[in-house]
């Protein structure tokens, strides 16, 4: 099993250019399923689930090459309906499949899928309001079995909870439902809007009507076109705060400043400077670093998604801190690994007390979850000698080229196999 060997202290200097997004890649990547025509998708990252969700629309039937970094995706001849255990169980977004198959066959199989350990995750939004549509399932040894008699039939749905996932799932099966859908109540990532740009692109009509609510008119058939993926803001966010936590300099490229204006504007409280351009992002570190409560929320809030990362900076930090965790009930894998290297945090149900003026000392570490993987690799770059994370196939999963990318800005980091 591959691992990441870090030599630290480092201290990060240069530019880094960053990919595009993988959670606006997945959701779009399943969309392209509604098609009977060729669509061309560029700046897809090239990272695990990207891989896993390609291949799940392979066995789906979609035919799909490379050409010059262009992924050219021909669903003319799709046909099969089943998306096996096999390829959902690494990956949560697997669901995403089940709209765009019910939309364009009626009815379908999908197992009930896996993803990282960070809560229990349930799919019950997707599938409830999937049934507003018209759709009838029952869930049978681990898969979902859904049909839609009279096809998907639009109304109006008003979501019981900010789901991201439910969201997508719902934006792509009503794109060619009869009649109007009206979604309420809806998650407002920007991957979402990418999601939504994409559709629109190759034909769909779906537009926001109100803060959190969607019209989407259902049209008969999706057109060919291009489409180029946003980039990866919590990639940025991490490079960002890698910046931070290592009093480093680094000019954050290919990236939207707008996207991130929640985290620079933590960054610049804790004491770093940072310099903003459209698109591009100047960071220097500070060598105090300030303390600050955080706690993370849907869209424009403080994404999930980097909260462990945010807690390694913490724990740099002057003072104490605490981080309230709002999404997920279970995103604190981080904390037990990040103690042994010497964090004092201490976990009161979703909140985490960070104790600052943290001095991590170098470990042998297991990641858990994709954040919390990454989040080891910020502790290890701000330690004093040999640092070793195993079980880094969940960082291959969302970040990528992350050891060459870090070496590239100075870092003493190395894949050992
Ligand atoms: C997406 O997951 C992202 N994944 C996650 O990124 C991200 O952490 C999350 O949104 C929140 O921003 C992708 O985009 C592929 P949700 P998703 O549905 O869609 C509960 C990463 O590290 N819920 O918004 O699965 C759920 O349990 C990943 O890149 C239900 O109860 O998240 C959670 O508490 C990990 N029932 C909350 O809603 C449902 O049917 C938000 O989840 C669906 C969700």
């Amino acid at each position: 099993m591959q691992k990441l060997e870090v030599f630290g202290p480092n201290k990060l200097k240069g530019k880094i250019d960053i990919s595009g997004s993988k959670n606006a890649s997945l959701p779009i990547l399943a969309a392209t399923l509604l098609s009977n025509r060729k669509i061309y998708l560029k700046n897809l990252p090239k990272v695990k689930d990207i891989e896993t969700m390609i291949n799940l629309l392979k066995s789906l039937g979609s035919k799909i090459k490379f050409k010059k970094k262009i992924l050219i995706i021909n669903n003319t001849k799709q046909t099969n309906k089943i998306a096996s255990y096999k390829l959902m169980k690494t990956m949560r977004a697997g669901i995403l499949v089940l709209g765009p198959l019910l939309a364009k066959f009626g009815h379908a199989k999908v197992s009930l899928p896996g993803g990282c350990a960070i809560g229990t995750r349930p799919i019950d939004i997707h599938l409830k309001s999937l049934a507003k549509l018209g759709v009838k399932y029952k869930i049978d040894q681990g898969y979902v079995h859904a049909m839609a008699p009279k096809g998907l039939v639009g109304t109006k749905i008003r979501f019981s909870k900010i789901s991201v996932g439910a969201t997508e799932n719902l934006i792509i099966a009503s794109s060619l439902a009869k009649g109007v859908t009206i979604l309420k109540n809806c998650a407002l990532e920007p991957e979402i809007k990418d999601l939504v740009n994409f559709l629109n692109k190759v034909g769909c009509n779906i537009k926001w009507i109100a803060k959190r609510s969607i019209k989407i008119s259902g049209v008969k058939e999706i057109n060919e076109n291009s489409y180029s993926i946003m980039f990866d803001r919590i990639e940025a966010g991490t490079y960002l705060i890698a910046a931070a936590i290592t009093a480093g300099n680094l000019r954050i490229k290919n990236i939207k400043s707008d996207f991130l204006k929640t985290e620079i504007d933590i960054l610049k409280r804790i004491g770093s400077k940072i310099k903003v351009k459209k698109n591009e992002i100047y960071i220097r570190g500070a060598k105090k670093i300030k303390s600050i409560n955080l706690k993370t929320a849907p869209w424009p809030g403080l994404a999930t998604d980097l909260q462990a990362q945010m807690m390694v900076l913490l724990c740099k930090a002057n003072k104490s801190s605490v981080i309230q965790e709002n999404i997920f009930e279970n995103r604190f894998m981080h904390v037990s690994e990040l103690n042994r290297m010497g964090a004092k945090i201490s976990i009161k149900g979703n909140k985490a007390l960070i104790n600052g003026n943290t001095k991590f000392a170098a470990a042998e570490l297991m990641a858990t979850d994709l954040r919390a993987s990454v989040s080891l690799v910020l502790a290890a770059l701000t330690t004093k000698g040999r640092s070793i994370i195993n079980r880094i196939y969940h960082l291959d999963r969302g970040y990528e080229s992350i050891e060459k990318k870090l070496r590239r800005v100075g870092a003493k980091i190395k894949r050992l196999k």
